[in-house]
């Protein structure tokens, strides 16, 4: 939802408006000499054609106006781009990870989250990547949008400078949950964001109690932001991938190199469906989940699975 105008500071708009008045004036006056040149030249007044030779201050008018406004669009765009390509020096960077089929924000402090939180009128630098295929991020709201490519890093900056929440999303098709990578930016006060930036952070090597009464709301939260809540669900909902919920001890058919065989999902079967998730896919479900090798430490691993276990 857009509330005000959170992207004052971007050209974006201005420029629109520039070419659309240039636009709309062109279509009136090209209307109006449309309409005065069929009644002036109708035939009923000229019954006998005649021949009109060349008349050059019409048409070095007719070059010089448009050559003139097509270098101001040029100009106007372009101060836009270098607006929208310098990135203040103290702009507050945050790493962000397209993948199939969610978004993942870190912060410089490790912190790491699924939604974009940003404090009040600081600049925010963007540095984007994907870590499967072509996704693109936009936020209508700052009037934002660059692709994220894997194996290589692109950047975009806004400056927050209304509270409020606003639409992130993808918009490069990128398979079949594309219109799920949908979160929010959510501009908070700086105390606000301050509190929450230095509350413990669900980051990799975070520390959990020894005691293994499973922590439930902190791997919720790990599930969310390590993006397998986009396509498992943890009430029993169907979505791209099976649900968690009774995931772990069920009897499953599933597909191995193209042959169809039953097992139990047990701890072997989870931990091999997080590192290696193409080796046996369940019947039904698309071959469409990227390992988790190298993503999840092995203390999140076992979480993870002790987790699935409580989920009955
Ligand atoms: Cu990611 Cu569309």
């Amino acid at each position: 939802m857009i509330t005000g105008w959170p992207h004052l500071a971007n050209p974006a708009d201005s420029v629109f408006f520039f070419i659309l008045g240039i636009s709309v004036t062109l279509l009136f006056l090209n209307t109006a000499f449309m309409i005065y040149f069929v009644i002036r030249y109708s035939r009923k007044r000229n019954p006998h054609p005649e021949d009109i030779k060349e008349n050059l201050p019409i048409e070095i008018t007719w070059t010089v106006i448009p050559t003139i406004l097509v270098l101001l669009i040029f100009f106007a765009g372009w101060k836009g781009f270098v607006y929208m390509r310098t990135v203040p020096p103290d702009a507050m960077p945050v790493k962000v990870t397209a993948r199939q089929w969610s978004w993942l924000f870190e912060y410089p402090n490790g912190k790491q989250d699924s939604v974009l939180r940003v404090p009040l009128h600081k600049p925010v630098k963007l540095l984007l990547t994907s870590a499967d295929v072509l996704h693109s991020l936009y936020i209508p709201a700052y009037r934002i949008k660059e692709d994220c490519v894997p194996g290589m890093n692109t950047y975009l900056w806004f400056q927050p400078d209304t509270p409020g929440s606003y639409d992130l999303f993808c918009t490069e098709y990128c398979g079949v949950a594309h219109a799920d990578m949908i979160t929010k930016v959510e501009v908070m006060p700086r105390e606000d964001f301050d509190a929450w930036y230095t509350e413990a952070a669900v980051a990799p090597e975070r520390p959990v109690p020894p005691e293994k009464k499973a922590p439930r709301p902190d791997i919720e939260a790990l599930l969310n932001v390590k993006g397998c809540l986009a396509c498992h669900s943890t009430d029993g909902t169907p979505k791209i991938g099976p649900t968690f919920k009774g995931a772990y001890g069920r009897t499953v058919t599933v597909v191995t190199a193209g042959k169809e065989r039953e097992l139990v999902a047990d701890d072997e079967y989870l931990k091999k469906s997080l590192l290696d998730p193409q080796a046996d896919i369940v019947k039904g479900f698309p071959p469409i989940m990227p390992s988790q090798k190298g993503l999840l430490t092995d203390k999140e691993l076992e979480d993870i699975i002790g987790y699935l276990k409580t989920l009955k």
